[in-house]
């Protein structure tokens, strides 16, 4: 990857235009509430432009920042097939939603106007951007494609769960991946991530205040200042966790992570 200058405009206007045709085609397949694949289609378009500020925040040259918009675009394709066939969004419940991406892309020959190498390149970072971790020995630009994904991915994410958790609504079940709200228990692995200042997976969650802890910890896992500016300019994580009751056993653990983000955020 070189970084010179800014990228000259990037047009992805023929892939976006499928994409959306794709997204209204298979919602309108959908008998029952569409709602979570509107969702799905708005995530994915937030995840572009995302994805899109990194890149440019990052001064990559124009062919990655290609890639990358690419790859940003297409990596929740598999989820409008994934809800079809099975109304849910857990992989574990139903088919891993990179692997259905990758099917989808493949199917409809997306990349056809890609170079073979660039057709490879997105479908990996594809494929890959919903692992816990990326494998050892990840070819480094596969690797640089998959972070931008996995970055511009968790800004969003973040930004829905705030709008969730914080509103004055009831938010949704599925929102929190159905963890009892119990304000009396936490995960101690989730504890063990935030002072380790390493990311807590979704596995050991055992309650919704893990899950606004993991959230937090999503900031030892971003892979470029321009992401990691914007995670602490949104403030998404800072009022997930503020929002937890003083009493909860994550408590240490809670001040530990806005202390840590808040130093962050004042350049310490
Ligand atoms: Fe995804």
């Amino acid at each position: 990857m070189n970084s010179v200058a800014a990228p000259t405009f990037v047009d992805i206007s023929s892939h976006l235009a499928w994409f959306r045709s794709y997204a209204a085609h298979k919602t309108a397949q959908e008998k029952g509430d569409t709602s979570p694949m509107d969702l799905k289609l708005r995530h994915s378009m937030n995840v572009l432009e995302n994805a899109r500020r990194i890149v440019e925040g990052e001064k990559f040259d124009a062919p990655t920042a290609r890639l990358c918009l690419l790859a940003a675009l297409y990596h929740d394709v598999g989820r409008f097939e994934q809800y079809l066939r099975y109304h849910t969004f857990r992989d574990r419940e139903s088919c891993n939603h990179g692997q259905m991406g990758v099917r989808i892309l493949k199917a409809h020959d997306c990349l056809k106007q890609e170079s073979p190498q660039n057709r490879k390149l997105i479908m990996a970072a594809v494929g890959m951007h919903n692992r816990f971790a990326l494998p050892a020995h990840t070819p480094p630009l596969v690797a640089l494609i998959t972070n931008v994904v996995r970055d511009a991915d968790k800004l969003d994410i973040l930004l829905v769960m705030a709008e969730h958790l914080n509103g004055p609504a009831p938010y949704n079940p599925t929102v929190v991946l159905q963890q009892p709200d119990d304000p009396t228990i936490a995960s101690e692995a989730v504890l063990q991530a935030v002072f380790e200042h390493r990311v807590a997976a979704y596995a050991a969650l055992r309650c919704v205040n893990d899950f606004r802890l993991l959230l937090g910890t999503w900031f030892f896992d971003l892979h470029f200042a321009t992401c990691r500016q914007k995670f602490l300019q949104d403030g998404y994580a800072h009022n997930l966790l503020r929002h937890m009751p003083p009493t909860v056993p994550q408590a240490a653990a809670r001040d530990h992570m806005l202390a840590l983000l808040d130093a962050a955020k004042n350049g310490a």
